[in-house]
């Protein structure tokens, strides 16, 4: 297992762990390291990243912080070789009940545009491993906007998704408009954004935001498992599998399935391609390498 400590040179690094350290390691793990959240690594294999928001007081509101520890994390576990997944997850309160408006309430328009108040956030939504969101309680404005950045969401059966920005005078502002919109359509979309109403699981589900629905309780241990199934999978290919779905959002349908195309072409540059193809004909488990 590893855990993350502070090098000297404040760059988070792996440290591979030693059951008689344990006790200090994993209270550097949650304590020295990261003020707002909590970083580990789950599955059998512990090649599933985990991060659990953990703002309890204030219902895991991002400030500026917490968002800055989840894009360091995301950061390691890109450069951690045996970790293919992350899942992201808040308590069974709060995934995160938006931007922190207390820390937003005296910004000036100079501030916010001068500093691009917020667009670190936008790192979820970049890095290269599948990131899965499990959703519990709130996740409303900033908070929808984190798990609609993930690649899977999977909820909660008290989940409730909503856009309440209106409600203080302000719109969404890290892709509420543009990718709730895309998922669940117009009609819904202009309606959770214009009135600040809430959708429960349910209806998230049945709209396609989230892809399934669990009882509160084994909705962690679901995302995980999750993640474990795709960690299982080749990380390179599962990387062009991810680009390619995402350039759905972006491209043309015709500049899509060229897109598509030209990374199946380049699945067959690895040798987990011929590996996995290789094992279905000789009727074994694949053993992909990452190559
Ligand atoms: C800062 C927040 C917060 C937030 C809750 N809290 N949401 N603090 N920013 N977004 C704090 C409360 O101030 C309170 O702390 C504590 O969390 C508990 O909240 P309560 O309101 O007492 O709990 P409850 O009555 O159960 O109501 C829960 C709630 C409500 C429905 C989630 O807190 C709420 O409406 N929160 C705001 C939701 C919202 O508008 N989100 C969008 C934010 S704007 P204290 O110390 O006061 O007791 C946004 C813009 C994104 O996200 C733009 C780009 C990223």
């Amino acid at each position: 297992m590893a855990v993350f400590c502070r090098s000297a040179a404040s760059v988070l690094k792996p440290v591979r762990f030693v059951p008689s350290a344990f006790a200090n390691i994993r209270q550097c793990s949650s304590g020295d390291q990261y003020h707002y959240i909590l970083v580990d690594k789950k599955g059998e294999k512990k090649n599933v990243g985990f991060i659990q928001l953990n703002r309890p007081k204030a219902l895991n509101a991002l400030c500026e912080g917490l968002m800055l520890e989840v894009g360091k994390a995301l950061d390691t576990f890109e450069e951690d070789n045996e970790v293919g997944a992350v899942v992201i997850t808040g308590s069974e309160r709060a995934f995160a009940a938006g931007a922190d408006i207390k820390e937003m309430q005296n910004r000036s328009f100079q501030e916010c545009y001068g500093g691009n108040f917020l667009g670190h956030w936008n790192k979820v939504s970049t890095v290269k491993k599948p990131v899965i969101a499990a959703v519990n309680g709130y996740a409303l404005g900033g908070g929808c906007e984190l798990a609609m950045m993930c690649d899977i969401i999977y909820a909660g059966e008290k989940a409730q998704f909503g856009q309440p920005e209106i409600l203080l005078g302000t719109i969404p502002g890290s892709g509420g408009t543009q990718r709730l919109t895309r998922t669940v359509g117009k009609s819904l979309a202009m309606e959770m954004v214009l009135t600040g109403d809430r959708i429960s699981a349910q209806e998230a589900k049945q709209a396609g935001l989230v892809s399934k629905v669990f009882p509160v309780e084994q909705l962690v241990s679901e995302a995980v498992k999750c993640g474990e199934k795709i960690a299982s999978n080749s990380k390179i290919v599962s990387a062009m599998a991810k680009e390619a779905v995402n350039a759905a959002f972006e491209l043309t349908l015709a500049e899509g399935n060229r897109f598509e195309k030209r990374l199946f072409h380049a699945t067959f540059a690895t040798e987990d391609r011929k590996e996995g193809m290789t094992a279905f004909v000789e009727k074994r488990k694949a053993a992909f390498q990452d190559k």
